[in-house]
């Protein structure tokens, strides 16, 4: 069996700003294909003294399985390599590897023997940046703070993602755990991870009828509410939710009112949407993305059965570019607070230049505190 550092060369944490319940997820590169990865493991207090895999191992197997059978979408993160590590420290840094690239079968089927022995087991995906997680971009840095994505935005990762339950529910899936530090968005093209709580339900079942139901609540109310607001659904500024099994079953049960008062501006016909979702009045993902259109044909998209105004045609393409132009001007402030942020904690450098840099990234931070977009 090979050595762990002969396949995956581990690097930092990757997860602290969000942490989960089952896993602890580093940066690392496979040794076999240079490609950088996610190596998401699980975490050491759910291995076993009686040799039995607990639910959360094998919630490694469920989420591989379903990564493959999603993985013609490009809004589903990529599975890269899934298999079994024999390191016991949460910081996987020695010991054994057992590797099955895609084969998820023999995965599934190593669980007990591996369970036995107290082997982990791990899935490697592909890597997707921090700055594009919707949680670490919206989180407000300071209290007081907020931050929305434009409607126009807002609009295109609603249909993406309505558009990808679409395609899992004609599979029988469920995704369920809906959440923005589960979610990236780079201003075009959505990309959702984890999808060890998500479901393969049995085809024509009561259980899948209200579980798609309740994905449609999910993501009106998980995703979308905050998206739009830049609230946490169970009112308040946005935190981490609470990981694990019981807690993405009630996270939000309870909650079937959204309160717009922050946001007024919001589009109404929008918050009437949001808010039949949070009632579960919206019993299918069709019925969601019939609605979804009606509202995108009031921001100049192009839709079926709305004759659409060239004008407002116009008028779109001139925001989307517009939205181009404003993300990659807060790149480039931001890239440039990292070069001064870089230069001000060099040695050497004497007061007089290091408070000229420390007085500048100050304006810059006040600058990016201001900033119009997520
Ligand atoms: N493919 C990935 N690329 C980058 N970061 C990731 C990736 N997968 C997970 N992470 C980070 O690790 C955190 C925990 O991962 P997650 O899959 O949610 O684990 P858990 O199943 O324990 O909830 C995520 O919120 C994210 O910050
Ligand atoms: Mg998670």
């Amino acid at each position: 069996m090979p050595f762990l550092t002969d396949v995956y060369t581990m690097g930092n944490t990757i997860d602290t700003f969000a942490l989960g319940h089952y896993a602890r997820v580093y940066e690392a590169i496979d040794s076999r294909t240079h490609q950088p990865c996610a190596f998401k493991v699980m975490r050491p207090e759910h291995l076993t003294e009686d040799g039995q895999p607990r639910w959360e191992a094998m919630a490694f197997i469920n989420e591989a399985d379903l990564l493959t059978r999603m993985s013609s979408s490009s809004h589903v993160v990529r599975l890269l390599d899934c298999g079994y590590i024999s390191a016991v420290d949460e910081n996987p840094r020695s010991g054994q590897i057992d590797s099955y690239g895609l084969n998820v079968e023999q995965f599934r089927q190593g669980a007990y023997r591996f369970a036995a022995q107290r082997w982990r087991p791990y899935l490697a995906l592909e890597l997707l940046p921090r700055i594009q997680n919707l949680l670490y971009l919206m989180k407000p840095n300071m209290p007081g703070t907020r931050w929305r994505l434009p409607t126009e935005e807002g609009l295109d990762l609603a249909s993406q993602f309505a558009e990808l339950l679409r395609q899992a529910h004609r599979q029988q899936i469920v995704y369920l755990d809906h959440k923005l530090e589960h979610v990236y968005w780079d201003g075009q093209v959505l990309r959702v991870i984890d999808w060890n709580s998500s479901r393969l339900l049995e085809a024509g079942s009561q259980t899948l009828t209200q579980q798609i139901a309740t994905d449609v609540h999910n993501l009106c109310v998980g995703i979308l509410y905050p998206i739009f607001t830049g609230l946490s659904p169970q009112k308040g500024t946005l935190v981490p939710q609470p990981a694990g099994q019981a807690e993405v079953d009630s996270r939000y049960n309870e909650i079937n009112q959204l309160d717009f008062g922050a946001e007024p501006t919001l589009s109404s016909a929008l918050q009437r949407l949001l808010q039949r979702g949070a009632s579960r009045q919206i019993a299918t993902v069709e019925q969601f993305i019939s609605g979804l259109h009606g509202v995108a044909a009031l921001f100049g998209w192009d839709t079926p059965n709305v004759p659409i105004n060239p004008a407002m045609r116009t008028a779109r393409e001139q925001l989307r570019a517009g939205l181009t132009k404003l993300r990659q001007g807060q790149d480039s402030i931001r890239e440039a607070r990292d070069m001064l942020r870089e230069a001000a904690i060099m040695d050497d450098i004497g007061e007089d230049l290091e408070s000229e840099l420390r007085r500048l990234l100050g304006k810059i931070n006040d600058m990016l505190n201001g900033r119009v977009i997520p």
